[in-house]
């Protein structure tokens, strides 16, 4: 059943349920005088069945040279514990290291104190089995060799190579609910998640940029944001504002009111945050590209991923856009630093310099990248580094996608209205705030800014490109 569905049903049965338990049985009176949306906010109160807004605060920043990622904090268990959990569109769970990693970092340069999760010292912590529901959707049936008592495991490889492995557990999220302008309450909710026991790659070391664990926001029902919304709690609609100028940023679930955004369809039946890429304009050119070079399917699309801190384009795509990128700066000398990055020296406003890079998406939605977006400042200012990446290949039939990350997604509210199966975004000041509607009252509120990273921390010298987005599609 489409989400949207869903909801309109769950909102049919509460509002069904409240005439039988309210109307005919207590009070038949009032029945006659309640209007059905009295009855459906009076019966949400008393279910909990209170779609709220969320806000969620975040830390980090996108820029490769910064901390490359955004973060947010989460407690979980009971009596709850803080943990930070990276941010990411591109997967489907969340998962926390888990108190019998041996491999997990214990220490990170963000300036947060890691916490491994113990189940045992958590109130309300319980496994998850293979026999449940939640294992066997994850499995697409039931998993294979399950007896009872066996927990239900989880594997994840995402892009950068990097993956993690552990077993579900259920246990209490608890999250910041909006109930008044800047004001938020703690709510909670059980919701099932990774105990991450086994991590590799940039996952497993002790690195600079160590977190917790991450929080998957994608379409699939194990995601945080499918469970909330399957109980009752949320509507499935997130927006993000990630602000990689001061850091830090918002991150909302509800309905954007203000400001208002123009959306494009997401393409259905996607493992990501699939869109229809039509054409790219660099300085009024439109690029020349054959016309299915960003067709979906086979790994190939264009997808929009908050995990991932650069942007990859198919080879075609990026040497044109490269060659019209610099066309202004004849002379400019290109050097490779890291093994990966076009890097140049340039002492003028690289906005004046170098053109603006236009994306444009089916029912006319657009996307302007900025020079001080794409291209990002290395060595202090001696040096400017063009963060476009060509994608390489990983889908067995050779065909590239699309990937557009945090450097293009920064500075922009991106709404994900997945009630509506629609995407869109506009510039804007991701210091400043955002309004949501709370489906409870109809109120609207504003939320605003944050930045939870407690060090300003200056990576320079050291790039990580995280590249967070399953990969398990790209190997159809
Ligand atoms: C997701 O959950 C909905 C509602 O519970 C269900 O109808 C749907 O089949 C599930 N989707 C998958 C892929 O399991
Ligand atoms: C969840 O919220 C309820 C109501 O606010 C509270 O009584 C309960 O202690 C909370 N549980 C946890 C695990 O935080
Ligand atoms: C963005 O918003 C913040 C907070 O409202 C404000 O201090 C800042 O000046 C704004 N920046 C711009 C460029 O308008």
């Amino acid at each position: 059943m489409d989400p949207r569905g869903l909801v309109i049903l769950v909102a049919i049965l509460v509002a069904e349920m409240s005439c039988v338990a309210d109307g005919t049985l207590v009070f038949p009176v009032e029945r006659q005088k309640r209007s059905l949306s009295a009855i459906k906010a009076h019966d949400a109160q008393r279910r909990g069945r209170i779609l709220s807004a969320v806000d969620l605060n975040l830390g980090g920043n996108g820029v490769p040279t910064n901390t490359g990622l955004y973060y947010t904090k989460l407690g979980l268990g009971s009596p709850p514990k803080d943990y930070y959990v990276q941010v990411d569109t591109g997967s489907d769970i969340l998962w926390v290291n888990c108190v019998e990693c041996s491999r997990c970092p214990r220490k990170s340069d963000l300036g947060i104190e890691l916490t491994l999760y113990d189940p045992k010292s958590s109130e309300t912590a319980e496994l998850v089995s293979c026999e449940q529901d939640f294992c066997a959707a994850a499995y697409d049936g039931p998993m294979p060799g399950c007896k009872s008592e066996i927990p239900c495991p989880y594997s994840i490889t995402y892009g950068d190579g990097s993956a993690t492995s552990g077993y579900y557990v259920q246990d209490y999220l608890t999250y910041n609910r909006v109930n008044g302008n800047l004001l938020t309450t703690p709510q909670n909710s059980s919701i099932i998640f990774g105990c991450g026991a086994v991590q590799s790659g940039t996952l497993g070391s002790s690195s600079e940029q160590a977190l917790d664990g991450i929080m998957g926001f994608g379409q699939a029902n194990s995601s945080v944001l499918s469970q909330l919304a399957a109980s009752g709690k949320v509507k499935k609609i997130f927006s993000h504002c990630l602000d990689n100028i001061r850091g830090g940023g918002i991150f909302a679930i509800g309905e954007v009111v203000e400001p208002k955004v123009s959306t494009t369809p997401l393409v259905p039946r996607m493992a990501h945050y699939n869109v229809v890429l039509k054409t790219i304009e660099v300085d009024t050119d439109t690029l020349q590209l054959p016309s299915d070079i960003f067709e979906s399917g086979n790994g190939r699309g264009t997808i929009i991923d908050s995990g991932t801190t650069l942007a990859y384009l198919p080879g075609l795509v990026y040497d044109q856009l490269m060659q019209k990128v610099l066309t202004r700066q004849p002379g400019l000398k290109l050097y490779l630093v890291e093994q990966q990055f076009s890097c140049f020296q340039y002492a003028g406003n690289v906005d004046r310099g170098f053109p603006v890079v236009k994306f444009h998406f089916e029912d006319s939605l657009s996307l302007t990248v900025y020079p001080h977006d794409y291209l990002f400042d290395f060595n202090d200012g001696r040096m400017w580094c063009i963060g476009w990446q060509k994608s390489v290949s990983q889908a067995k039939n050779g065909k590239d996608m699309t990937l557009l990350g945090d450097l293009v997604l920064s500075n922009k509210v991106v709404i994900y209205d997945l009630e509506n199966m629609a995407i869109g975004w506009t510039d804007y000041n991701c210091s400043s705030s955002i309004k949501v509607k709370d489906e409870a009252t109809g109120a609207v509120r504003t939320v605003g800014a944050h930045d939870i990273s407690s060090v300003s921390t200056c990576f320079i010298g050291r790039i990580l490109t995280f590249f967070l987005l399953l990969i398990a599609i790209l190997n159809y």
